[in-house]
């Protein structure tokens, strides 16, 4: 049987093996996953460890995805623009890694009835979360992307990064201009924290938290005042049905999954 996993610090809560579990069952395949647990200094002694033992592919969560990029052979497609891995996968004796994060909120922004094409997405954050997520919002087409973050200077690097006409930057008080879809990409759910912008910003716009869970704080706060809002577990699951693709060649129904987590997850 083909083994599959997923490795971060911590990982006992991730809900990967129930997803791609799921996946599995609902195209008849049989597939072992386990959650691989690791020390901050050990990743890659343990991914080794874990495809010399004959491991067919890994999920990379918090805090492994720049490393993993650093560590495969070849990062490809969004793993390259990002320089962030969260699927890895075989080919022969070489390891690809891959970033499916911006396929799965694409693939969920749409199952919510998000028009990106020529849309105006304000992007809360500028960390790993939001850069992982970027290249795909521009290939959705967006008329343009602003980059909200606390620490200007960071929003300003990321901008700068991506070397593309339609993202800019602003320092989070200084938001400005109307929006159709606000994005919470920064970690301050984490800690149970709001990020703090102004009430007027989320006002007949799509609000989006890629935190699901307890941490999705903006999600609720942005419901508490009337605002139509999605936290991010249909990203979490559209993440999961890209890399098994990736991995077994089918694209899985994410709905059914998603739907089944909602019901033992809220
Ligand atoms: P990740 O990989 O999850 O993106 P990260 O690279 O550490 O993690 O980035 C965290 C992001 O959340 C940053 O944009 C951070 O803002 P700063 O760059 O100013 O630190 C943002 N963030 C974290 N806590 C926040 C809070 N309480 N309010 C606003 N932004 C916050």
């Amino acid at each position: 049987m083909r083994r599959f996993g997923v490795i971060g610090h911590p990982v006992q809560h991730s809900l990967s093996p129930r997803i791609h579990q799921a996946f599995a069952r609902q195209v008849g395949i049989a597939l072992t996953y386990e959650k691989v647990n690791c020390d901050d200094d050990a990743f890659e002694a343990t991914a080794r460890r874990y495809f010399e033992a004959g491991g067919a592919g890994l999920n990379v969560t918090l805090p492994f995805k720049l490393r993993a990029a650093a560590w495969v052979n070849e990062p490809v497609e969004d793993a390259a623009a990002t320089g962030a891995v969260n699927t890895i996968a075989r080919d022969g004796e070489r390891l690809i890694g891959y970033n499916t994060d911006g396929v799965g909120l694409i693939v969920d922004l749409e199952r919510v009835g998000v028009d990106l094409a020529g849309s105006r997405v304000l992007m809360l954050g500028a960390g790993g979360a939001a850069l992982g997520v970027l290249p795909a919002l521009l290939r959705a087409g967006v008329a343009g992307v602003t980059v909200a973050n606390r620490t200007l200077s960071r929003a300003q690097a990321l901008a700068d990064r991506l070397w593309e006409a339609r993202v800019d930057a602003c320092g989070m008080e200084d938001i400005n201009g109307v929006f159709d879809v606000v994005i919470n990409a920064t970690s301050s759910g984490v800690r149970g924290e709001r990020v703090a912008i102004a009430e007027r910003v989320v006002h007949d716009t799509v609000c989006y938290d890629m935190m699901y869970g307890p941490g999705a704080v903006f999600h609720q706060w942005a419901r508490s005042l009337g605002c139509e809002s999605h936290d991010g577990l249909g990203m979490l699951v559209g993440q999961a049905a890209a890399a098994f693709a990736i991995w077994w060649g089918e694209r899985p129904d994410p709905e059914p999954v998603l739907e089944s987590l909602r019901e033992t997850t809220q």
